[in-house]
C-alpha cells in the first residue's frame, strides 16, 4: 500500500461502534445455536497461563498461542494436541530492574501480546518482558519452534502494564500497532511502524483511555483503508452526546448504562460495500450476563461518514460533551470518499486534502448516528 493512503487511518477514523439501546439488546433471542460437543481442549501446561494472543496460521494447519513466558504451537485438526512449544522467560536481571520500580512478580514476566506472520514465513513475537517491552523472531520449522535472539525494542508493539491491551495488524509488510508506548502508560497511539513510520498524536479527544479491540484492513472507497476499533475507559461518556444523548443519564440509573465492545471481526467481501463487522458487547452492569452480537455493513458505516453530522466538543464543568456541529462543513467533506468533484480540484488521496478539512477533522473525530442493521 502506497504510505500516502495510509494516512488516511489517522485522519479520524477511529470507529467507535454502539450497539442499540439496552431494552432492543435484551429482547433480542439468538437466531442461532450451536451445541458443541465433543470440542477439543488445549489443557493449561505446567501452571502457564494468561494466554492472550492467537495466531491462525492455515497455511500450514497451526494455531499459535502466545501465553506467559511461552508461545505453543497447536494443530488446527485437533488443538488439544500441542506441536511444539517455545519458552521466553524474563532475565533475573530484568526481574529485579523491574521490580525496582516498584512492579511484582507477577507484572515481572514476559506476557506475549504479539504475534504476527512475516512475508518471509518467520514470525514476530513480542512480550511484555518485565516491563521492557520486547520483539523476536520465531521460526516454525520440522516440528519446531525456535526464537532467533534476534531480540529489538518492542515499545508501541506490545504494552508495558501485561494487563493492558494491545492490537496489532500486518497489512503487506507493515505492521500497524495500537497500545501504551510510555512506562506510566499515559500514553496510546496507533502506529505504523515501517519507513516513513507514523503514529497518531496524543490527544484525549482522539484516545482518552482507549481499550484496544481489533484492527483490520479493510477497503474503503477502492483504497486501502485500515482502523482501529476500540471504546473508550468510559464508554458512557462517550455516548454521552447533547442535546440528543441520554441527557446526562450515564452513571445514573444502572440499565441505561451503554454496553462495550469486547470484540469485533470484519467478514470481508469482494464488494467491500457487502463487508460487515460483526462486534460482540457484554453490559457494564453485573445483573446480566447476557451478550449481544451486532452486524454493521460497510455500506452503512460509509453513508455516516458521507452524509452525518459531526459532533464537537465542548467542556462542561470541565467534562467533555459532544455536541452537534451546525455551521458548514468544509469541502471536500472530511470523512467521505474522494469523488469526482474532489478530483476535478486536483485531489486524488488524502493527502492532496487541504489544511482546512484536516483542521477540521482532528477536532472532531466522532459523528452522530448509528449504523445498525
Ligand atoms: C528441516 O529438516 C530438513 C530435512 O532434515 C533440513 O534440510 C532442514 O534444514 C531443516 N530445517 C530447519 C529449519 O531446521
Ligand atoms: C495471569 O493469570 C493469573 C492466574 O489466572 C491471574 O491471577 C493474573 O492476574 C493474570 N495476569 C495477567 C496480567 O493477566
Amino acid at each position: 500500500m502506497a504510505p500516502l493512503t495510509s494516512l488516511g487511518v489517522f485522519l479520524g477514523l477511529f470507529l467507535v461502534l454502539i450497539p442499540p439501546a439496552q431494552g432492543e439488546v435484551f429482547a433480542s433471542t439468538p437466531r442461532k445455536t450451536i451445541q458443541y460437543h465433543n470440542a477439543k481442549i488445549f489443557r493449561v501446561e505446567n501452571g502457564i497461563s494468561n494466554y492472550s494472543t492467537l495466531m491462525l496460521r492455515e497455511d500450514i494447519g497451526i494455531l499459535f498461542i502466545g501465553a506467559r513466558d511461552a508461545v505453543y504451537a497447536l494443530d488446527l485438526e485437533d488443538i488439544s494436541s500441542k506441536k511444539a512449544g517455545v519458552y521466553w522467560q524474563v532475565s533475573e536481571e530484568q526481574e529485579t530492574s523491574c521490580k525496582s520500580k516498584g512492579k511484582n512478580s507477577m507484572e515481572c514476566q514476559n506476557y506475549i501480546k504479539t504475534l504476527e506472520t512475516l512475508d518471509d514465513g518467520r514470525m514476530l513475537v513480542c512480550g511484555t518482558n518485565a516491563y521492557n517491552p520486547t520483539c523476536d523472531y520465531m521460526t516454525y520449522a520440522n516440528g519446531t519452534l525456535t526464537l532467533e535472539g534476534e531480540k529489538e525494542d518492542g515499545r508501541g508493539k506490545v504494552p508495558f502494564d501485561p494487563f493492558q491491551r494491545s492490537t496489532s495488524v500486518m497489512v503487506g509488510t507493515e505492521l500497524y500497532s495500537a497500545t501504551e508506548v510510555n512506562f506510566l502508560g499515559t500514553e496510546q497511539v496507533f502506529q505504523r511502524h515501517s519507513f516513513p513510520a507514523m503514529r497518531t498524536e496524543h490527544r484525549q479527544s482522539w484516545l482518552n483511555k482507549p481499550f484496544f479491540v481489533q484492527p483490520d484492513q479493510g477497503v474503503s472507497c477502492g483504497a486501502g483503508l485500515q482502523g482501529g476499533y476500540g471504546r473508550p475507559e468510559n464508554p458512557a461518556a462517550e455516548v454521552d452526546v447533547l442535546p440528543e444523548g441520554p441527557s446526562g443519564l450515564p452513571g445514573a440509573l444502572e440499565p441505561s448504562l451503554p454496553a462495550i465492545i469486547q470484540d469485533v471481526f470484519l467478514l470481508k467481501d469482494q464488494d467491500w460495500r457487502k463487508s460487515v463487522f460483526y462486534a460482540v458487547f457484554s453490559p457494564q452492569t453485573t445483573t446480566s450476563d447476557l451478550s449481544t452480537v451486532c452486524a454493521f455493513s460497510v455500506a452503512d458505516i460509509g453513508k455516516v461518514f458521507a452524509e452525518h453530522r459531526y459532533l464537537t466538543p465542548v467542556t462542561i464543568e470541565s467534562e467533555t460533551r459532544w455536541v452537534t456541529h451546525t455551521e458548514q462543513e468544509p469541502v471536500p467533506r472530511p470523512g467521505a470518499c474522494i469523488n469526482n468533484a474532489a478530483r476535478d480540484l486536483g485531489m486524488e488521496h488524502s493527502l492532496d486534502l487541504p489544511d482546512k478539512t484536516l483542521q477540521f477533522v482532528r477536532d472532531r473525530p466522532l459523528m452522530e448516528g448509528q449504523c445498525l442493521r
